[in-house]
């Protein structure tokens, strides 16, 4: 009997599990819907649909080396970049505009979006993460 019941709470426990990795996985493709739309009414007239940036004036966002300091991609989303910037070895320096029309959640899905697209990853970048750093971006 004690070790039926046992069995039964590990069952128990599965399903549990399984249930929250589908609801993570559910919530990631609700994020990357919505981060194909706000890239491509915010973003793709620069960096294109492909994320392959264009020619010497828009760097890409498509395997950038950039994306390895996703805290900075967060803050540059919001506040834009200036100055002379270097991408996969090629150098670039336009102003990029600021984008405050987007909302934290905006940003997020953005965000999820891009890191599953161009940057090897296939997780998402929730709001919850997202609100704090914006929090810290040295303006
Ligand atoms: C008006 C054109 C323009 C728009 C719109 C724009 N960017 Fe940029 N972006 C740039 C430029 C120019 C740079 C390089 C800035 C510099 O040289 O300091 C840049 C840099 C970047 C970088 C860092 C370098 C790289 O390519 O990895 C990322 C990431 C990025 N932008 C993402 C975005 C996202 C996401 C959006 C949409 C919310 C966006 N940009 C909208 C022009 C733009």
């Amino acid at each position: 009997m004690i070790r039926f019941s046992g069995f039964l709470i590990l069952v128990l426990f599965a399903v549990l599990t399984f249930q929250c990795q589908s609801e993570q996985e559910i919530k990631r493709e609700q994020y990357i819907t919505e981060g194909i739309l706000i890239y491509k009414n915010n973003c793709a007239n620069c960096h294109q649909t492909k994320g392959q940036g264009l020619a010497s004036l828009y760097p890409p966002i498509a395997a950038s080396d950039y994306l390895s300091s996703k805290k900075d991609v967060i803050c540059l989303i919001r506040y834009g970049l200036h100055g002379p910037i270097v991408v996969n070895g090629k150098s670039y320096n336009r102003p990029m505009p600021p984008q405050p029309q987007l909302s934290d959640l905006e940003v997020a899905e953005l965000v999820t979006y891009i890191y599953n697209e161009w940057g090897g990853e296939t997780k998402l970048t929730d709001v919850k993460e997202v609100t704090p750093v914006l929090q810290q971006c040295k303006q």
